[in-house]
Parts: structure tokens; C-alpha cells; sequence
């Protein structure tokens, strides 16, 4: 069972700076951009020094969470209406300060909000930023821990057996559940490489984190750099018919004239402010076979 994480205290590591002074010379340039990244920074935003380094700018979070409450079936697959409504569940995997977390809550089309951070105080920075930016108490689950073991017992899907308390997440509805990452990246590596080899980023690689993911619809936040041919492969390991990559690439067998179906798509979007990239998403919708033997009660 996953325990939701109390309010935990912000310590010493949290910070709020007021002054460029009291900045470690390292996010000095974050800094000067406070703003930017949370209009709302003066009202009280804590950050860890670390944090400042992976933080979703909030324009772009809002903007990712507009984009992400896609079908988990973009078809008919499981009703026989043509549209089937977005998955209401997301699960944030690294929280950091809460940049996504916080615009997933405040957008307002989700029921349930999980978001999971492994550093407490970072998880404290989290917890208040969401709170002085007008999100309601108990609107977001907080996890603390480690996303790749949280994932893991969430996955277990929804029992009917036991009693599940105040304390403990509810199991998730695979059908209705879409994920999203924000990893580190490794550091600034990233930059010096034209094209960013994403089997080489650390402490997760691309691979780690989609085996991690699957079968759920995944939205991986990653280095506007990334190899697009290798976030296109693991994809097209899966679904061999085809790959749309930023809406313009769409590459099909020839021997086929059928027109695809949309879940065949692989959607890659570049997260612009200021006329620059900050992040690419991709956006890998859910393996329905698999996740439909998983979604399956026991015994059936
Ligand atoms: C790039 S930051 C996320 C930033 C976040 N999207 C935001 O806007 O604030 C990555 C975060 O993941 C956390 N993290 C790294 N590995 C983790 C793991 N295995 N489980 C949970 N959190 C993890 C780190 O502590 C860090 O805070």
C-alpha cells in the first residue's frame, strides 16, 4: 500500500531568496528569472538550491497541463461512443518543487492528482508552494518516495479486497490513468551535445523510464535536444505501422493504404518561451492490449 505523505515541515535546504547575495553563484541566473519561472515567486516560493536547476517554468506547466488529459483510447476501443474522455488520474513521478504538480491542480480537469518526490525537502518546498498558490487542501496526494516503487504497487491495479484508509492511496483506474515524468536530466550535459543521446541520460535513460511507465499513456518531459530517432524507436518497437513526430513527420509501410488510427501516433512537443525551447514532451499513449490483460479482475 502507498501512504500519502503528511505536510512536512520546510527545513534549512528550503530557501526563499529575496536577495542575489545570499544566491549560490550556481542559480544566480535562475534566480534573476524568478519571475519567469513563478509569477507568483514573491508571495512565498521555496525552493532547494537543487530544485532550481529542474523547475518547470509555470507557463509551460500550464500549457503541458492543458495538453495532458488525453484519451487513454483515442478510439472506440472500449465504448461505442466516437469520443472517449480523457483519463481524469495523473500521476506526477518526480514532483521537484511542485511546477507541474501545481499547474495540474490548478487547470482543474483532474479528480485525482498523485505526485511523488523522493527528497522531503523538496517535497516540503512542494506541499507549500502548492498551498500559497491557491491549491485546495487534499486536491493533490503527495507521495514520498521512490516513483519506480510507488509505480510499481500503484500498477497492482484496483481490488475490491481490504479496507484502504484515509492515509493510503487508493489503487489506481488503469483506464483512466495517464502519467507524466519530469527526470533529471543528468545535469547540463545535455547542452553540449547537438543532438542529446537520451540512452546515455542519468540517472534514469529513456528506456528505464518507459519500461517504468508502460502500459499507461507516459508523458516524458526531456532535453528540447533529444534524439527524436530514438524516442521514435521505442515507439515504433511497439507499433510498427507508423511515427508522427511534431506533428509532421508521418512515416507508414507502404504496403498499407488504411488510414491510421490515432493511438498509433507518437506526438513529440516543443515547449517554447520567448521564442526558445525550454523542453520537448513526448507523448506515449498507452499499450491497450497490455494494459487491458492488467486491467482485467483476477480469475477472468
Ligand atoms: C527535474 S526535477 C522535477 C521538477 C518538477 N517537474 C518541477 O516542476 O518542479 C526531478 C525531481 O525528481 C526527484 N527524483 C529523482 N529520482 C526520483 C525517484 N526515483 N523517485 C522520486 N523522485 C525522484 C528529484 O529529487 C527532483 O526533485
Amino acid at each position: 500500500m502507498v501512504q500519502i505523505a503528511p505536510d512536512l515541515p520546510l527545513t534549512d535546504n528550503c530557501h526563499h531568496y529575496t536577495r542575489l547575495q545570499d544566491v549560490p553563484w550556481d542559480i544566480q541566473k535562475y534566480w534573476k528569472s524568478r519571475f519567469k519561472i513563478f509569477p507568483n515567486y514573491n508571495d512565498g516560493i521555496y525552493l532547494t538550491d537543487d530544485a532550481w536547476f529542474g523547475v518547470t517554468p509555470e507557463p509551460v506547466a500550464r500549457k503541458i497541463a492543458e495538453d495532458i488529459p488525453l484519451p487513454v483510447f483515442p478510439t472506440e476501443y472500449y465504448t461505442t461512443a466516437s469520443y472517449s474522455p480523457p483519463a481524469t488520474t495523473v500521476v506526477d513521478m518526480f514532483a521537484g518543487a511542485g511546477g507541474n504538480t501545481i499547474a495540474f491542480a490548478l487547470h482543474g480537469y483532474f479528480d485525482r492528482i498523485i505526485s511523488i518526490e523522493r527528497d522531503a525537502d523538496t517535497l516540503a518546498c512542494a506541499q507549500e508552494n502548492a498551498r500559497i498558490s491557491g491549491v485546495g487542501e487534499g486536491v493533490i496526494q503527495w507521495v514520498h518516495g521512490d516513483c519506480f516503487e510507488v509505480l510499481k504497487e500503484l500498477l497492482r491495479g484496483r481490488t475490491d479486497e481490504g479496507y484502504i484508509d484515509d492515509d493510503t492511496i487508493d489503487p489506481l483506474d488503469l483506464k483512466n490513468t495517464v502519467l507524466f515524468a519530469s527526470p533529471p536530466w543528468g545535469g547540463v550535459s545535455y547542452t553540449s551535445q547537438a543532438v542529446f543521446d537520451l540512452s546515455t541520460m542519468e540517472p534514469y535513460n529513456l528506456q528505464a523510464l518507459h519500461d517504468a511507465c508502460y502500459p499507461l499513456p507516459h508523458a516524458l518531459y526531456l532535453p528540447r535536444t533529444s534524439d527524436l530517432q530514438q524516442l521514435a524507436d521505442l515507439f515504433l518497437r511497439r507499433e510498427p505501422e507508423s511515427v508522427h513526430v511534431n506533428g509532421e513527420v508521418d512515416v507508414q509501410s507502404e504496403d498499407t493504404e488504411t488510414p491510421l488510427p490515432p493511438e498509433s501516433k507518437l506526438d513529440v512537443v516543443q515547449y517554447c518561451m520567448h521564442g526558445f525551447s525550454k523542453a520537448l514532451v513526448a507523448y506515449y499513449p498507452a499499450d491497450k492490449e497490455e494494459l487491458e490483460r492488467r486491467a482485467q479482475p483476477c480469475g477472468e
